[in-house]
């Protein structure tokens, strides 16, 4: 049976930016086989669920969702509904025996191929495209991509990862290291800037691992060519692994204006003991280190990290270690997840004790009250600072806009007489602040 190509598509995304880029990927595929978005689901005749694996129940929370926008194909039977995504990847054949009416599963190595899974699905057949075609054969077709909706060029160097933390599920999901080409890279930015982009993003799950494929050249270089193309205001990049942050990237954040003083430094725990369970391959001695030299090259530097709290063995004594760690460092902000198992992962199997729930509960709490008050306190000196910031949003009070300061920190400004243009820059002054914004000015340039 041939099925109505349709004509609105929605797509839900969850997750990371990696997500967030694959979407404007998926999006504008579409676009090119003329199937128009459209933010309302109820309008839609193609709806996307871009899936999250990482943390807690992700495949019960994907189903559910599935599960409701199936209700809402028991009524329009013409609606085609596509499962992509991390969750995706981990269940390919199985989410099409589960869910009798699913059209089509795509992995996040197989975005690019969308056009051709919906003509596939249109002529006959339910479709899964999973699995991890070699980087070359992967389909970037960069004057395709849909940006609109963000102020931030996203900008893939490197897919997969290699390591073996043992709480994550990402290289299974993601699949191994796939670098991307220098020249493809700097095409991509200046292809972003050319379209009016002032902020550019490079994404890669250990960012800081990229390596051209031809010539070697690692990331220190890249950083170098990328922060030296002109018209590039911004340049940000995540994630960054802290046994691969080199002296010379380091150094590049001294050389450059124009990369973001703010780096994301994923810890994941302040003990060396638990470093060594989750196979991190670095102990605080060298983190540690490594803050010291990167605010040595930028003073004034905004570091965020990540934090696994009740890791399988984690003790009292490690957690206090984690609450050192914060305490000593003072993050400009923190991203902290209770430990959870994954499946095909190496830490439950672990031969340690696991941490009852009301416990990581606890913990978790404990370690946002000690962050809420470090980030209040530094946010605090920052009154009566300047910033150029980069204009996200509508504020929610009437006359207000929403930013970035160049360190990343969320700061809403009284626009004065006349609102500026999203997306563009403006001069902001900072009145006030709050543990997790800034409220402040606008004030001429
Ligand atoms: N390289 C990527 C890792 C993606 S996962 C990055 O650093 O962004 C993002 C974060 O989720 C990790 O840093 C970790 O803190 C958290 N995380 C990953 N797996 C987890 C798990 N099983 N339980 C709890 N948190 C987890
Ligand atoms: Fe996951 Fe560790 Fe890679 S956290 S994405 S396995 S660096």
């Amino acid at each position: 049976m041939t099925l109505a190509p349709p004509r609105r598509f929605f797509v839900e995304t969850w997750g990371c930016q990696m997500n967030e880029l694959d979407s404007q990927r998926l999006s504008s595929q579409l676009m090119q086989q003329g199937v128009l978005p459209t933010r309302d689901p109820q309008e839609a005749d193609l709806i996307l669920l871009n899936s999250c694996s990482v943390r807690e129940k992700a495949a019960q929370k994907a189903y559910s969702r599935l599960g409701e926008y199936r209700v809402m194909k028991r009524h329009r039977p013409e609606l085609l509904l596509g499962f992509c995504g991390c969750v995706a990847q981990q269940e390919g054949d199985r989410a099409l025996e589960r869910l009798p009416d699913l059209d089509f599963v795509i992995g996040p190595a197989r975005v690019g191929e969308v056009g051709q899974v919906l003509q596939r699905r249109l002529s006959g057949r339910r479709v899964v495209a999973t699995g991890f075609p070699d980087a070359a054969e992967r389909n970037y077709d960069l004057d395709l991509l849909s940006r609109e909706g963000t102020y931030k060029g996203m900008v893939t160097i490197i897919e997969g990862c290699n390591k073996k933390c043992t709480f994550c599920i990402v290289p299974s999901t993601r699949g191994p290291e796939q670098n991307r080409p220098m020249e493809h890279i700097l095409a991509e930015v200046r292809h972003l800037l050319d379209f009016g982009f002032r902020e550019i993003e490079l994404l890669g799950q250990t960012v800081n691992h990229w390596r051209d494929p031809s010539t070697a050249a690692d990331f220190a270089v890249l950083l170098d060519r990328v922060a030296r193309i002109d018209g590039l205001e911004r340049l940000r990049f995540v994630t960054s692994y802290p046994r691969d942050f080199t002296q010379d990237m380091v150094d590049q954040l001294g050389r450059h204006a124009n990369i973001c003083p703010y780096l994301h430094l994923p810890v994941q725990s302040g003990s060396d003991r638990i470093l060594r369970l989750m196979g991190r391959g670095y102990d605080i001695e060298l983190y540690r280190d490594l803050i010291g030299r990167l605010r040595t090259s930028r003073p004034g530097i905004a570091l965020s990290t990540d934090i696994i709290v009740g890791f399988p063995g984690e003790t009292d004594e490690d957690f206090e270690a984690t609450l050192e760690l914060i305490s000593e460092v003072r993050f400009a902000s923190i991203f902290a997840f209770k430990y959870s198992s994954r499946p095909g992962t190496a830490a439950p199997r672990l031969k340690v004790p696991i941490v009852e729930m009301g416990v990581a509960d606890r913990r978790l709490q404990r370690l946002f009250a000690l962050q809420k008050g470090i980030q209040l306190e530094i946010n605090q000196t920052l009154v009566g600072e300047t910033f150029d910031i980069l204009v996200t949003s509508w504020g929610k009070q009437p006359g207000s806009q929403t930013g970035r300061t160049p360190c990343h920190r969320l700061l809403h400004f009284d626009f004065g007489e006349q609102a500026a243009e999203l997306g563009s820059m403006t001069r902001v002054v900072v009145e006030k602040a709050f543990p997790h914004s800034l409220v402040g000015s606008r004030v001429a340039a």
